[in-house]
């Protein structure tokens, strides 16, 4: 059996460990045979295919982005794209089955190729922003959460010492995972998030009582944050490649009506794609391992347009088709238990 692997879409630490788990997995148990798509489903339309031996994934686990490079490539388009190209490119290169590690517009891709084409496919999610509703945590997300809370520690002390209020903008795009996770271990005094719009009078009140305690407020906000009055997450950076307006620069625009309604000098850090780049944590690259030795397994079993999950602690395969398409936002409960420690 030879098994072709892509990473698509937006980078996320853990990737190469995913890559590295299905290799060893394969190489051990199965004796499979491995290539690589470079740049995402760029490599499936355009041919560009590379082997992947045991030596390749050597102390991999641990490195950042991806061996193989990514795109945001839709695998329809182009003169390549569609599955009858594609299973022609398959027997071309006797490549069995395609390993296609990505998020929500990867895996839907994946889904359809099966559906219209029989494409033997198999997901395995990414995302740091921790959106899928099909998998309790996508590895990225856990190192997502370190870095942003190391950034909320070092704001701190440069907040208390001129007696600031710093504002930090953490990724995530429709979710509030990231911001809620590292404002609670960074003990965050208000955590903004795009599932609970608030008002700026909320906001300022919450600062206000921080300093009146005589402590450097500290607002975490998530890119995709609304005040209560806005229909849409604050955009100024025009669309990306799927058409989704590009989020970033909400704390740029809150920091300063937080200065000026309460006299409190105020300064905003977006944090932006160091979120996304260097070493996974710990917590991450067992995760991506485990999902990346099951999903050999699910090609073995033949589990065509399923993908790999977390639930609990058990790794499971669910079908794509009911995988995607429901957001796994932050529930009211987890963000009304925040809050009791928000002012
Ligand atoms: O989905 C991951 C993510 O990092 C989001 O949190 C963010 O909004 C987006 O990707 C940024 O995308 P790009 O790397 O294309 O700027």
């Amino acid at each position: 059996m030879k098994i072709g692997i892509l990473t698509s879409g937006g980078d996320c630490p853990g990737l190469n460990a995913v890559i590295r788990g299905s290799v060893l997995k394969g190489v051990i148990s199965y004796d499979t045979e491995f290539v690589g798509f470079r740049n995402g489903w760029r490599g499936v339309v355009e041919e560009d295919i590379v082997p992947i031996v045991r030596h390749d994934v050597r102390g991999l686990a641990k490195q950042g982005g991806t061996i193989l490079g990514s795109s945001r490539t839709n695998p329809f388009e182009g003169e390549g794209g569609g599955p009858e190209n594609i299973q022609r490119m398959l027997d071309r290169n006797g490549i069995d089955a395609i390993v296609a590690i990505g998020g929500e517009g990867t895996l839907t891709a994946a889904r359809r190729l099966y559906d219209e084409g029989g494409i033997k496919v198999i997901g395995v999610p990414k995302t740091i922003d921790n959106d899928l509703a099909a998998t309790d945590y996508s590895f990225g997300f856990d190192t997502a959460v370190q870095i942003a809370t190391e950034a909320i520690d070092r704001l701190r002390t440069t907040a208390d010492s001129h007696g600031r209020c710093m504002v930090l903008e953490v990724m995530g795009r429709h979710v509030g995972w990231i911001a809620l996770h590292s404002g609670m271990a960074g003990g965050a005094h208000a955590i903004l998030i795009p599932e609970q719009p608030q008002s700026i009078e909320q906001i300022t009140e919450w600062v206000e009582s921080v300093r009146d305690r005589g402590r450097a407020p500290l607002v975490v906000v998530a890119e995709g944050f609304k005040f209560d009055d806005m229909a849409e997450a604050h955009s100024h950076k025009g669309l990306d490649a799927f058409n989704r307006p590009r989020l970033g620069g909400i704390a740029e625009l809150i920091a300063p009506m937080i200065e000026e309604r309460t006299g409190i000098e105020s300064r905003a850090t977006v944090l932006g794609h160091i979120q996304r780049g260097g070493e996974p944590t710990a917590f991450d690259r067992v995760l991506a391992t485990r999902l990346g030795m099951a999903v050999v397994d699910a090609v073995y079993d033949g589990a065509w347009g399923s993908m790999v999950t977390l639930r609990g602690t058990d790794i499971q395969t669910v079908s794509i088709a009911d995988a995607v398409g429901t957001l796994n936002q932050v529930p009211q409960s987890r963000y009304d238990e925040a809050k009791i420690l928000f002012g």
